[in-house]
């Protein structure tokens, strides 16, 4: 079995040298394309890869295509906004990520983004402090509970906003949740973005959202560039001299941006927020230790799934008069979803299998 490492932006070597052993341990080999700069090298290096780990990398479908030996692909990372999820399952190729492996990591950079835009960007003059100022949170995962864990040793106030989080959650750790994304904007000095990137999402972070913040607010965003309106933002700013931008994902229009907000806008040459040993190692390990789980047992997985696929099909079918015709549009869909999903992975295990 091949392992393949994948990424443009590589892992510290500590990271890459711990991968290496989970791997080499499990009697698999392990590739490594870094740096790469041309699609190709890609293409060429997934010809034989049978699983791949990668960062922010993307795996589409004429990656897909080539990599016929592909059995799995491990996002080291949060989200899956990188990986064409739909050739993957027509690919009979299962997809994971690694949550929470490099949170603290990034929690850590929007915090660092916040001081500088507090002490104007480190140019000498007089700043403001965090302390006392409203922090407003925008989505309440495994990034956003960090920053709210630090935002208290800062003595922010906190307050966030999560559409799927239940406001008890978000609460019992000492944060006020908010009911809208508009009562978060108006409330906070800095907003933090922890959205991912989705149909819904996308372009969501737009004039007049952001113009609801009070004077002087700061918008951070260490999610994904996708969220944010980019003629808008710019818009916006030009009229609202007093707001500030800090990204670490650089937004398609960044040079726009520099050349118009001196002083009041900041990104990262390159994704940074993951960047250091410590995430890198965790979330590099936790894709290799998957990748081996998966390889030995992943076909276990899919009989489950679509035995539970089986189980609610012919429960919902048993209790139809019963059900609504939500519920039961919603089983029918799950069970749809689990079992051709299973079947199709199945399928393919097999026949690889088979002709190996
Ligand atoms: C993530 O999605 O996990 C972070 O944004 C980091 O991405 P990266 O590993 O490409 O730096």
């Amino acid at each position: 079995m091949k392992v393949l490492i994948a990424t443009d932006k590589p892992f510290a070597k500590v990271a890459v040298d711990g991968i290496r052993k989970e791997i080499e341990a499990a009697g698999y080999e392990l590739a490594l394309l870094e740096k790469y700069t041309e699609k190709a090298q890609l293409l060429d290096a997934v010809k034989d890869a049978n699983a791949i780990i990668i960062r922010s990398d993307i795996i589409d479908a004429e990656v897909l295509d080539v990599a016929k030996e592909l059995k799995i692909v491990v996002r080291a990372g949060a989200g899956y906004d990188n990986v064409d999820l739909d050739a993957a399952t027509a690919h009979g190729v299962c997809v994971m990520n690694t949550p929470g492996q490099n949170s603290n990591a990034v929690a850590e950079l929007a915090f660092g983004m916040m001081v500088m835009a507090a002490r104007n960007m480190y140019n000498g003059t007089s700043g403001t402090e965090l302390k006392g100022k409203k922090l407003g949170i925008h989505a309440y995962g495994n990034v956003g509970r960090n920053v709210a864990r630090i935002a208290k040793g800062f003595g922010m106030e906190i307050y966030a906003f999560d559409a799927f989080c239940p406001k008890e959650v978000i609460e019992k750790d000492g944060v006020t949740a908010v009911d809208s994304a508009d009562e978060l904007y108006s409330t906070c000095n800095v907003v933090s973005l922890h959205i991912p990137a989705t149909a819904e999402t996308k372009n969501s972070i737009n004039y007049a959202l952001v113009n609801k913040m009070p004077k002087g607010g700061v918008l951070v965003n260490t999610a994904r560039k996708e969220v944010i309106n980019e003629t808008e933002l710019i818009q916006l700013m030009e009229e609202r001299a007093d707001l500030k931008y800090m990204t670490d994902i650089m937004p398609a229009a960044n040079e726009t941006f520099a050349a118009k907000f001196v002083g009041r806008y900041f990104s990262t040459p390159k994704k940074m927020g993951a960047q250091t040993a410590e995430a890198n190692i965790n979330a590099g390990i936790a894709a290799a230790q998957q990748i081996v789980g998966f390889l030995k047992d992943g076909y276990k997985f899919a009989v489950i799934y679509l035995t539970i696929g089986a189980g609610i099909f012919a429960l919902s079918s048993i209790f139809r008069k019963e059900l609504s015709d939500f519920a039961l549009g919603f089983c029918e869909g799950v069970s749809v979803v689990l079992i051709v999903g299973s079947a199709i992975y199945l399928i393919v295990h097999f026949m690889k299998k088979k002709s190996q």
